[in-house]
């Protein structure tokens, strides 16, 4: 089933929250023909927590940090995350890694440390424009997936990944659904050598400049098994018609 996910980052106060979610469930039918996914900042999980409860809908967060409990001032954890109703966790974001300095070690910390919580985490990976140019975009997807799932890869179906080309995220320019299916071939084929028993189970989602006008296009390829979207996801009418864009 495909899964589309709503990356909200560093928006929304638990008022503007509520009439988010209240106004989005009008729109929410069929639940069970994809699944849904809202990933709000921590300070709105508990309010959306109880309003989502019973909906169909499920709860993500944006981030983690990889120890359970300790002196890790201003973090938190995925005990914490799955108490709150927390069903997934974006690890990796091309923002954490590039305005935050998260590495491939952490990230693969996080992942382990959500696994072992019973969370399905969203590994984001995807290439700089200049990459892109030099041709390296399969070359450093297949490092950041290599490197994240490190001495994990007999887990590999417990994870879905989004592949975020960073020059597509939040500028209005998508990659191609043809540049995305190539990427998103090349991924479950890496899984696929990685882990061979995981056959299929990881889905590989596109994010980076997803909009209702644009979603359909990319939703007749069937290697596009959902999205992850940013700034399209933050009105509710919008997000939705990304949702039910296939
Ligand atoms: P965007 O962000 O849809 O605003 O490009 C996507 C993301 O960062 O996950």
């Amino acid at each position: 089933m495909r899964l589309i996910a709503a990356n909200w980052k560093m928006n929304k106060t638990v008022s503007q929250t509520q009439d988010y979610i209240r106004s989005f469930l009008k729109f929410v039918e069929h639940p069970e023909s994809r699944e849904i996914l809202l990933c709000p900042p921590f300070t709105s999980l508990y309010v959306a927590h109880q309003m989502l409860e019973g909906s169909g809908v499920k709860l993500g967060a944006q981030n983690c940090y990889y120890e359970k409990s300790g002196a890790f001032t201003g973090e938190i954890s995925p005990p914490m995350l799955r108490e709150i109703g927390c069903e997934y966790v974006i690890i990796g974001h091309s923002e954490r890694r590039h305005i935050f300095g998260e590495d491939d070690e952490m990230i693969n910390k996080k992942l382990i440390a959500c696994l072992e919580e019973g969370l399905r985490p969203i590994l984001c990976v995807g290439e700089k424009h200049e990459d892109r140019e030099a041709g390296m975009t399969f070359k450093v997807v297949e490092t950041q997936v290599r490197l994240a799932l490190s001495g994990i890869e007999d887990m590999s179906d417990r994870i879905d990944i989004a592949y975020e080309p960073v020059w597509a995220i939040g500028t209005g320019v998508p990659a191609t659904p043809e540049d995305a299916v190539a990427v998103h071939r090349f991924i479950k084929e890496l899984l696929r050598e990685m882990n061979p028993k995981g056959e299929g189970k990881t889905r590989i989602l596109y994010g980076g400049s997803v909009k209702p006008t644009n979603a359909g296009e990319f939703m007749k390829h069937p290697e596009i098994e959902g999205f992850l979207v940013g700034g399209a996801s933050l009105d509710p009418e919008s997000f939705a018609k990304i949702v039910y864009s296939f």
